[in-house]
């Protein structure tokens, strides 16, 4: 090339400084704020490692109880964005670019549009993290012709989530399973999706616009979509006696395994370690082993297989199919990413802004100069 050298997919490149989450790829460890995930899985939950990502520091019982009344006092969505989620559902529109535009919605009705503070924004992401779910369950109840169920103040984030998807309280073991699944994606560094926050908040645009980049990149299937993939795959082996077979065949005809392999893991992707145990206990909850059994048999043929090229299960090999023992329909699982995922972007948007400077990278042109302008008429 004539432009030296162009690092496709920004490969490895440092786009900042960042004291919110690390990876060891190598080793298979993630920390938030140097904390470790396993213990953060073992003894918080989600409003706890919000409170983490967002403030830097865990929350002690007063900040938690302020954290969680601000989120509940942030419950009451102005009626238009209630209108915005419920027609696109009705219209069955994509959840993500529901999504999308909820989130500008949202933005419309800020107090302080001209606040771009540092406080300011911290509330945005408070304000936009409790919008998430109630906007999710309002456009899957539309889709569905059903009532919408309006959020209540008095259950935790992920309670109150499953409670407004299917109208009535969550057991335990399901709200331990939300509530897990958005303990271990709340932040990843800066994937995609966050870069693309970055991109929009280098520029000084408002935070739900930022947020609406992140959702919109979200989005596509190389990013947010494995989880899905993952559990039609057990779908397609049915029982667990055929994983072997199916997934022998399948690495023979040089096809991917999906919920396998990641750009950064080289070793197994400890989120998805804490979560095979989580999607094991809430199988039994449910009396159905079925996903569980097959997930396992195709983990075995995994480890023998692939572990020799550093390919080893991601988080999305299991949370597919916690989705699915709740009862959650396949296109909802990429916007409940999205739900744990909007911490971790304003987080680093906010953070960005105290490091901030335009992100404006090159282009290495490869046409042609100065070409003779050819009149209409004279054109081939
Ligand atoms: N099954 C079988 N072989 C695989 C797989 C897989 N899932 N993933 C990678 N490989 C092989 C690939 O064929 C290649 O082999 P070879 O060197 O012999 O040609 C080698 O591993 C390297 O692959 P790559 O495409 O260069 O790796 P990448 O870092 O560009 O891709 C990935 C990472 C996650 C896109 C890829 O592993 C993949 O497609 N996985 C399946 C989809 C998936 O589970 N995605 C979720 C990622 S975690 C959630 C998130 O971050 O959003």
């Amino acid at each position: 090339s004539p432009c030296g050298p162009i690092i496709h997919g920004l490969e490895d490149v440092l786009v900042k400084t960042t004291t919110i989450s690390d990876i060891d790829g190598k080793n298979g460890i993630l920390w938030y704020r140097g904390y470790r995930i396993d213990d953060l899985a073992k003894y918080s939950t989600f409003e706890e490692v919000a409170y983490l990502i967002l403030y830097g520091k865990l929350p002690n019982r007063k900040e938690l109880e302020d954290l969680k009344a601000l989120l509940a006092s942030y419950r009451d969505l102005p009626n238009d964005v209630y209108t915005v989620m419920t027609t696109l559902g009705k219209a069955k529109a994509h959840p993500m670019l529901a999504l999308e535009a909820g989130v500008a919605a949202l933005g419309a009705f800020d107090e302080n549009p001209s606040d771009y503070s540092k406080e300011a924004n911290l509330k945005r992401a408070v304000k936009l993290t409790s919008a998430l779910p109630i906007m999710i369950a309002a456009h899957y109840r539309a889709s569905r012709g059903l009532d919408i169920v309006k959020p209540r103040k008095d259950l935790s984030h992920a309670a109150n989530f499953l409670y407004m998807m299917f109208g009535k309280e969550p057991d335990e073991t399901s709200t331990k399973a939300i509530d897990l699944y958005l303990v271990l994606h709340i932040d990843h560094e800066v994937p995609a999706s966050t870069f693309a926050t970055l991109v929009a908040i280098s520029t000084w645009t408002d935070l739900y616009s930022a947020i609406a980049a992140g959702i919109a990149t979200l989005k596509g299937p190389l990013h947010g979509g494995a989880n899905e993939a993952a559990m039609k795959q057990y779908l397609e082996i049915g029982k667990p006696e055929n994983a072997r077979s199916y997934t022998e065949k399948l690495l023979g005809e040089g096809k991917r395994l999906m919920g396998v392999g990641h750009r950064v893991y080289k070793a197994y992707d400890p989120r998805a370690r804490i979560y095979k145990e989580l999607v094991r206990q809430l199988s039994e909850a449910k009396g159905n082993m079925t996903w569980y059994r097959i997930a396992e048999e195709v983990e075995k043929v995994v480890l023998e297989k692939l572990a020799s090229k550093k390919l080893y299960p991601n988080i999305d090999f299991w949370s597919g199919i916690a989705m699915y023992l709740l009862g959650i329909p396949y296109e909802y699982y990429t916007p409940i990413f999205a739900m744990s995922r909007v911490v971790g972007w304003s987080a680093h948007a906010i953070e960005y802004l105290d490091q901030h400077r335009l992100f404006r990278p090159r282009a290495c042109y490869t046409g042609p100069h100065d070409v003779p302008y050819v009149p209409i008429d004279k054109r081939q």
